[in-house]
Formats: structure tokens, sequence, C-alpha cells
């Protein structure tokens, strides 16, 4: 881990961080009431955004129980799919059983461990760093710049939400962690990475039959897009 930023913290008040946006996910409905969903969402904004050209190497940040690596398969040559809960990995192994280019990686919700220096092409993490405490998605962005390849790009979804001030994530809206554009923007130049876009959106915001517009949140997530110079 870097020491670099001003919200570094030793690694083990970093790994119980990483179990506060863990811990949730063990088990949930979410998992259910999210997979239909996902073919929207890439249809209007993930698909134009990393589509149009294939990668070697992918890695599914949180791949809870894998609808983003049953997309990302198929424009990969393999997908790694990381999760800090091995209930999600367990869930996956079953629902990969048989698919020839998905691995998995179960992650102390820090690190890479065990993925080498430069040999990724594409880091995606979608509705899950959302939720992720700011030390941890700093902690990442360290881990995006050692495994990235040159030219290697990043699509990460994640809060542009700033009044979450060391409250319980789970008290705000969406369950959304404090994190802003500004500071993912910091994190990503600080680490020698370079920022293609910032697209600030509301949650179903892009979706045009969503149904339930009260919980419609205009500016409430950004998915930052970066590539490794
Ligand atoms: C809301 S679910 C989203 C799962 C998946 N990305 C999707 O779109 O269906 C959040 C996921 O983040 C995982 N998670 C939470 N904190 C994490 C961390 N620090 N590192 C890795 N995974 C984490 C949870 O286990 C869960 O699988």
């Amino acid at each position: 881990m870097s020491d670099k930023s001003p919200t570094s913290a030793p690694a083990s008040a970093l790994a119980s961080s990483a179990a506060i946006s863990g811990n949730p996910f063990k088990e949930s409905e979410y998992f259910e009431l999210a997979e239909n969903s996902l073919e929207r969402h890439w249809k209007y904004f993930i698909e134009p955004m990393i589509g149009g050209r294939r990668y070697e190497t992918t890695i599914d940040l949180a791949i809870g129980w894998g609808r983003n690596t049953e997309m990302l398969r198929h424009i990969s040559d393999r997908v790694i799919g990381v999760d800090i809960n091995q209930e999600c990995i367990d869930h996956c192994i079953k629902r990969f059983d048989g698919v020839d280019n998905v691995d998995f990686l179960k992650t102390d919700g820090t690190e890479f461990t065990g993925i080498e220096d430069e040999s990724v092409d594409l880091v995606y993490c979608f509705d899950a760093m959302v939720h992720f405490q700011p030390e941890v998605v700093d902690a990442y962005v360290s881990e995006f710049a050692r495994v990235l390849k040159p030219g290697g790009i990043g699509f990460i979804h994640h809060s542009n939400w700033t009044q979450a001030l060391g409250g319980n994530f789970q008290e705000q809206p969406h369950w959304r962690n404090y994190m802003c554009a500004e500071m993912f923007s910091y994190f990503i130049h600080r680490d020698g990475l370079k920022m293609l876009e910032q697209r600030i959106v509301g949650w179903d915001e892009s979706i045009p039959d969503a149904a339930n517009f009260d919980s419609f949140m205009p500016n409430l997530d950004c998915i930052s897009t970066f590539t490794k110079p």
C-alpha cells in the first residue's frame, strides 16, 4: 500500500475499514434483485464507455454474484473476479462452473495480492466501490496503478456523495459512502494514472424505464475512466 496519501492508514486499520463495506454483503437479497438490471446499465452507459475493444485480462473488483463478469467474460480473454467475501466467490465458482476464462481472488478488501504488476488491461468496478470507505478506495487506486499494463484502462463507478462524514454509510442514500469526483481524481493523479473522463451520474439516471423515481438522486455517483500512461 502507498503511504503517500493524507488518508493512508495502517494495514490492520485498513482491513477493518474494508470489512465495513464487506460484512453487509456476505449474504444479501441485493444480489438476486440486482441481477436483471445490469443489461440496461450495460447498454446505456457501460458498453459505450468500455466497449469496442477486447481485453486480455480484466479484473472485476467486487464480483458479488457475478452479473458483471457474465458480461465482461465476452469481451475479455480472462476475467479475475475479486471479492472480500468468500460467500460471493463460492457462489461465482458454481455460477461459472465449466466457463474456462473466469478465475477468482479472495481479497482482504484492499489489495490484489498475487496479481502481477502490469498484467491487467481493464480494472472494472460497478455498483460496489460506491459503498467503500474512502481510505479503502485510496488503497485500491494504488493497486490499479500497480497492476495495470501501460495503456490499460480503469472503469470505476464510485460515490460522489460528500455528506456521509464519518457516519454509517448504510444510513446514507443508496448506502453511498463518502467520496467525490475531485478526491478520486486526486488519488488517480497521485499514483501516476491519467484521468480520461469523469461522468457525474444520478443513480438510475441512465435507465429510461426506471420504475422508482422516488429513489432517484441526481449527481449521487461518478464513473471515472482512466489509463496508465
Ligand atoms: C452491492 S454489491 C455489488 C456486486 C457486483 N459488483 C454487482 O454489481 O452485482 C457490493 C460487493 O462489494 C463487495 N465488497 C465490499 N467491500 C469490498 C472490498 N473492500 N473489497 C472487495 N470487495 C468488497 C461485497 O462483497 C459485494 O460483493
